[in-house]
C-alpha cells in the first residue's frame, strides 16, 4: 500500500483493491504502520469516529468505500431490498461525525448515482456504487493537486509558514489540502520553513503533520499551540495556511479546535491567513457559521496523555473537536480553481455555486 504521490514516502490513506478497503490506522502514527481491513459498515463508522481514518476530505472518500462495503455484503438481495440497504447505511455512516461536510456530501453523490444508475440488477448497481466512490477517490486527489498549483506563489523564499492540525496528504488521498502548496513549493525547489502546532487534545499537528512532512524532506518546526502568537510577535511567521472541515455560504468555516485563536493572532500581527479548501467542503445550505455543528468528543482526550491521566479524576471537561472562524479574519480561500477573496459570499458563489 503505497502512496499516490511518488513525491511522497508515505503510505496512503487508505485504498480499494479487490472490493476490499484498507486503511492506514492513523492513531497508531508516527511510531506504528497499522493497515487496517474494514469489512463491514460498523467498521467503518467505528474507523471514522475514532479518527483511525480522519480529515474531511479522507473521511468523505472513506465513507463513500464504506457504502460499497455495506452494499457487498447485500448483494444477495433482490435489487429494491438491496436499494433500502443502502440507503439505510448511507444514514447510519453520515452520522459518524457531523462537522465536516465532505462526510455526507460524499453519501449523497453515491445516493444520487445509485437513484440513476441504468441498472437492472443487484451486482450492477453494486458496481455502479463502486465506479462512484472510485471517482469521488480520484477527484480528491485532482483536488489537491489543484490546491497545491494555486496556492504555490503563496509560499515563497526564506518565508515561515504556520499550519495547524493536520490538513495533509494523511488527511485526504492526494498531496492533502493546506500541505498541498506547501510540497508544490517543495518540489519547485523552494527553500522554506514550516511551523506545525501539535494541536491539543488529540495532536493531530505533532503526530501526522510533523510526520509527512519530515517524509518529504520539509523542514518542518514542532511548536505547542500557545507558541504560535509569540512565533507571529517575532516576526517568524509570513503565512498561514489551514484546512478546513466546512465553509458555510459567508465563509465562515470550522476547523480543528485552535484555528479560531490562530486566525485572531494573525489578524493582530498582520500575517496573511490562508484556508485551504476544496469544493468538497463547500456547504452552500449552511449560510454561515453558526449553522455549522460542532463535534464534542469524550472527556477523557482531554484529562489523559498517551494513556496517562493529566488531570484531577472527575474534573469538568470541554471538548469541542472544531471551532468555527468568521469569514472577516480570512484572507483568502485556496481552491482548486483559484485564490477566492472578499466577498466571500458572492465570490465562492460566483466560482462553485453552479456546481454546489
Ligand atoms: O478531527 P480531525 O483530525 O479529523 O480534524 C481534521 C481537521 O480539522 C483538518 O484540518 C480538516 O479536516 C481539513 S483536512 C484536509
Amino acid at each position: 500500500m503505497v502512496s499516490p504521490s511518488p513525491f511522497m514516502n508515505l503510505p496512503a490513506t487508505l485504498t480499494w483493491n479487490d472490493d476490499c478497503l484498507r486503511i492506514l490506522d492513523q492513531t497508531r502514527l508516527p511510531h506504528e504502520t497499522v493497515i487496517e481491513t474494514l469489512s463491514t459498515a460498523q467498521d467503518v463508522w467505528r474507523a471514522i469516529h475514532e479518527l483511525r481514518v480522519r480529515g474531511a476530505p479522507a473521511i468523505g472518500v472513506a465513507a463513500a468505500y464504506g457504502l460499497c462495503v455495506a452494499a457487498q455484503r447485500a448483494r444477495h438481495l433482490p435489487l429494491d431490498a438491496f436499494r433500502s440497504v443502502v440507503k439505510e447505511q448511507a444514514t447510519y455512516l453520515d452520522s459518524a461525525r457531523p462537522t465536516a461536510v465532505n462526510l455526507s456530501w460524499s453519501l449523497k453523490r453515491m445516493l444520487r448515482a445509485a437513484d440513476h444508475a441504468p441498472v437492472i440488477d443487484t451486482p450492477a448497481l453494486y458496481r455502479a456504487l463502486v465506479d462512484e466512490a472510485t471517482r469521488i477517490h480520484r477527484e480528491d486527489e485532482a483536488l489537491c493537486e489543484g490546491i497545491g498549483q494555486q496556492g504555490r506563489p503563496l509560499i515563497t523564499a526564506g518565508c515561515g509558514v504556520l499550519t495547524h492540525c493536520n490538513a495533509g496528504a494523511l488527511a485526504t488521498t492526494g498531496l492533502g489540502t493546506a500541505t498541498a502548496p506547501i510540497y508544490a513549493a517543495q518540489r519547485a525547489g523552494i527553500a522554506f520553513r514550516v511551523y506545525a502546532d501539535e494541536t491539543r487534545p488529540l495532536l493531530q499537528g505533532a503526530r501526522l503533520t510533523t510526520y509527512e512532512l519530515r517524509e518529504a524532506g520539509v523542514d518542518v518546526t514542532l511548536i505547542t499551540d500557545s507558541m504560535a502568537a509569540s512565533l507571529m510577535a517575532q516576526r517568524l511567521i509570513d503565512v498561514v495556511i489551514v484546512g478546513a472541515d466546512r465553509v458555510a455560504a459567508n465563509g465562515d468555516f470550522a476547523n480543528k479546535i485552535g484555528t479560531l485563536s490562530v486566525a485572531i493572532a494573525a489578524r493582530y500581527f498582520d500575517v496573511p491567513f490562508y484556508v485551504a479548501c476544496p469544493s468538497s467542503t463547500l456547504d452552500f445550505q449552511t449560510p454561515n457559521g453558526r449553522g455549522i455543528v460542532i463535534e464534542e468528543r469524550r472527556d477523557d482526550e482531554v484529562t489523559h496523555l498517551g494513556g496517562k491521566a493529566i488531570a484531577p479524576a472527575g474534573v469538568k471537561v470541554r471538548n469541542p473537536a472544531f471551532d468555527v472562524t468568521p469569514h472577516d479574519l480570512v484572507t483568502g480561500y485556496i481552491t482548486e480553481r483559484g485564490i477566492v477573496r472578499t466577498p466571500f459570499d458572492a465570490n465562492l458563489a460566483a466560482l462553485f455555486g453552479a456546481a454546489a
